[in-house]
């Protein structure tokens, strides 16, 4: 399971290919246990028939007929090739990898064409492989035989220590954007960033509840990044300081000062594991993915009074996934300008921007030396696209204590985590008696759903906890209770229902829908009266799983699918996993604040391309009811079907960022887009040399 590799997966990835009605190889004996990092023994037939090259052939619709060649033999250091018959670039790439955490082998192979297939010397043994774009159908087996001696898969080092942003904690604060150095990759160049305060992730905010805290962001980026805009993602405050996608920007040059009260309805808000991410209309993913993403955390007196771990003992981590050049240098996976891609791979469902490599706090395979002690850790999913099922790699249990919303009623012993972007978990993790063991915190692929559709989770190693210290006293410990959930009364009947789909067809492009229409800054779905408890439903009618966030109140969880919440959804929530077919239904009272807000998938190439929607808070009283969003020339280029919509969606968007005039079908972007399924593992890669 270390290092980025998938051997977790395979089962399900067997189940996938006989549902697809593929005919599934006959499992060869090497292929029954899936390490990446010993080489199984090669077959006799392997030794006997393995030539000094070999071809792998990929097939007309390979995206469902997967590789032609399964399994293909060759003898050490003699020559791969791969021949794509198909009409779009598919790849060839390790499951395993090596130290850097890249696959072993890993080649784009174009449309109608053969290209060499380097793999160097590798260890002789079983190499099983996959398509990069098409995971799920598309993986096969490379027998290596004869020689001695190569290239091995290896897990990472876990070379660098683990790095903790700055900590601020005034009530004014000013934060500098701008681009900076980081130390993310262990060797080589450092990697320029767009960062606050030179931090990535920012630094992190700490505040008490109740206490107005006001952040100045100067965008001080390259007049070339455009406008920014803020959001801390969690909080509730008024619509002016949301940092929405289309109002209240930071242009190039100038700075905004967002005001956070932290209360809500005249009282202290809760204690919270909150964060802070860019939030700019269809640039969201590249901002974040550039770095501007950092945590925001509130405490009160009832969590401080908890003898849960405090101080150096509790560690905000937030988990990324970035891809990088050979030299240390984030890919570019986003169009030049922006763009809906409406065909092709990138378009909707398949839009997705994934590292290839996986980072805390920031850097790759970090290891942080701890105590025998317990500690809590803020886990923070800020990744752009990628979900991660944590686990620990002892076996040893999370005892979940809050979600990014504060505590729950109770811990919960959980064996894994989920996290897709956005998600967080506050957990307390316990070092006693392991005195000088190490244990790795790692994503495994997720085998908590039968859907073959929904998304998978990457196998990998993250970080590595050193146990170096012997603490002699310990005086946390997890209390049996930890905080009710405040009193609410979900109204039984439903007052609106969001269904998140996708629409339109190979000749139309496709875009992603919420209730059949496609999203329109200038339109408000539904106006809530201030003060009042709704009940809303979720559901995710389209074929790939999202991740939904609501703006501006935290949420209670009435049920999921139908059926009481599991125990860790039972606190208050602000994003909700929506696998293919699943409803959820939530509930909130709208307090203090009106104005348009946002309800959006947080799979940030979803929410780049428009798997959004906006409510607004109105006073309740017609009389005096808020200046309604203006609807202008919208209706007229959305139209009424979701066919006539992308073009005037990219028409609408494209003034909106003042940018160039954007054609109907937009290039696709150098970028790696991966298909909904239970494995994965991607990456945005081939980076344009493009300035920041
Ligand atoms: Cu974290 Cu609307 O976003
Ligand atoms: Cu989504």
């Amino acid at each position: 399971m270390l290092g980025g590799s998938w051997q977790r997966g395979a089962l399900s990835a067997a189940l996938v290919l006989a549902a697809a009605g593929v005919a599934s190889l006959p499992a060869p004996s090497t292929a029954a246990v899936r390490s990446p990092h010993t080489a199984a023994p090669h077959t006799v037939a392997a030794l006997a028939t393995a030539p000094d090259s070999a071809s792998i052939v990929i097939p007309h619709n390979a995206r469902t007929q997967g590789y032609q060649t399964r399994r293909v033999s060759l003898a050490q250091g003699g020559t791969l090739s791969a021949v794509n018959f198909d009409t779009i670039e598919h790849t060839v790439t390790a499951d395993a990898t090596g130290s850097n955490g890249l696959p072993l082998f890993d080649t784009d192979v174009p449309p109608n064409s053969t290209v060499n297939v380097p793999v160097g010397k590798l260890a002789s043994g079983t190499y099983h492989f996959h398509c990069f774009f098409h995971p799920q159908v598309m993986t096969g087996t490379l027998v290596i035989s004869g020689g001695s001696g190569g290239v091995k898969p290896v897990p990472p080092k876990f070379e660098q220590p683990l790095v903790l942003p700055p900590v601020l904690t005034k009530a004014n604060l000013r934060i500098p954007i701008k681009v900076a150095n980081v130390r993310v990759l262990p060797h080589g160049a450092t990697t320029r960033m767009w960062t606050f305060a030179g931090s990535y992730p920012g630094p992190t905010i700490v505040r008490p509840a109740g206490k107005d805290t006001k952040i100045t962001f100067v965008n001080q980026l390259p007049s070339s990044a455009g406008s920014l805009t803020m959001h801390l993602h969690g909080d509730h405050h008024s619509s002016a300081n949301d940092g929405q996608p289309t109002t209240h920007l930071i242009p190039h040059g100038h700075s905004r000062t967002y005001d956070f009260p932290l209360t809500d309805g005249g009282k202290p808000e809760r204690a919270a594991s909150l964060w802070y991410h860019d939030h700019r209309m269809m640039r969201t993913g590249r901002d974040v993915w550039m770095g501007l993403e950092g945590m925001f955390l509130i405490h009160d007196a009832h969590e401080q009074s908890l003898p849960l771990p405090k101080g150096r003992f509790d560690i905000p981590l937030m988990i990324s996934s970035r891809t990088f050049t050979a030299d240390n240098q984030l890919t570019d996976p986003f169009p030049a300008h922006p763009t809906m891609q409406l065909t092709g791979p990138a378009a909707p469902p398949d839009d997705s921007t994934i590292g290839k490599q996986f980072l805390a706090n920031g850097r790759f395979a970090p290891f942080l030396r701890v105590s025998t002690h317990r500690y809590r850790l803020r886990l923070v999913n800020g990744s752009n696209f990628t979900p991660y099922d944590f686990v620990l790699s002892d076996g040893r249990p999370f005892v979940q204590v809050g979600t990014g919303n504060g505590l729950l009623p109770k811990p919960v012993v959980r064996q894994d985590i989920l996290l897709g972007p956005a998600q967080r978990a506050d957990v307390v993790i316990d070092f006693h008696r392991e005195l000088n063991k190490r244990i790795l915190l790692e994503s495994q692929p997720r085998n908590d759903t039968t859907s073959s559709r929904a998304i998978g989770t990457p196998s990998v190693a993250i970080m590595q906890f050193r146990v170096a210290y012997n603490s002699t006293k310990d005086a946390s410990r997890i209390p049996a209770t930890l905080q009710a959930a405040p009193k609410l009364v979900a109204p039984t009947k439903i007052t609106k229902t969001w269904t998140f789909d996708v629409a339109g067809d190979k000749t139309t492009g496709s875009n992603w829908t919420v209730n059949g229409k496609p999203f329109d800054p200038n339109r408000v779905d539904l106006k809530v009266p201030l003060g009042s408890t709704q009940t809303w439903k979720l559901h995710n009618a389209s074929p790939i799983t999202h991740f939904i966030h609501i703006h501006e109140e935290q949420w209670h969880t009435v049920s999921r699918d139908g059926k009481a919440p599991p125990a860790w959804e039972r606190g208050l929530e602000d994003t909700w996993k929506l696998d293919p077919g699943e409803t959820v239904t939530v509930a909130a009272r709208f307090t203090d604040h009106t104005g348009v807000f946002m309800i959006h998938c947080h799979m940030l190439d979803h929410e780049d391309h428009g798997l959004m929607a906006q409510f607004q808070v109105v006073r309740p009283s017609r009389s005096s009811a808020s200046r309604p969003v203006p609807a202008t020339f919208l209706p007229a280029l959305f139209g009424t079907t979701s066919r006539g919509a992308p073009a005037g969606i990219l028409a609408t968007m494209s003034a909106l960022l003042g940018g160039p005039t954007v054609h109907r079908v937009a290039p696709l972007p150098k970028s790696r887009r991966w298909m909904c399924g239970p494995r994965t593992k991607h990456a945005a890669r081939r980076p344009v040399a493009r300035p920041i």
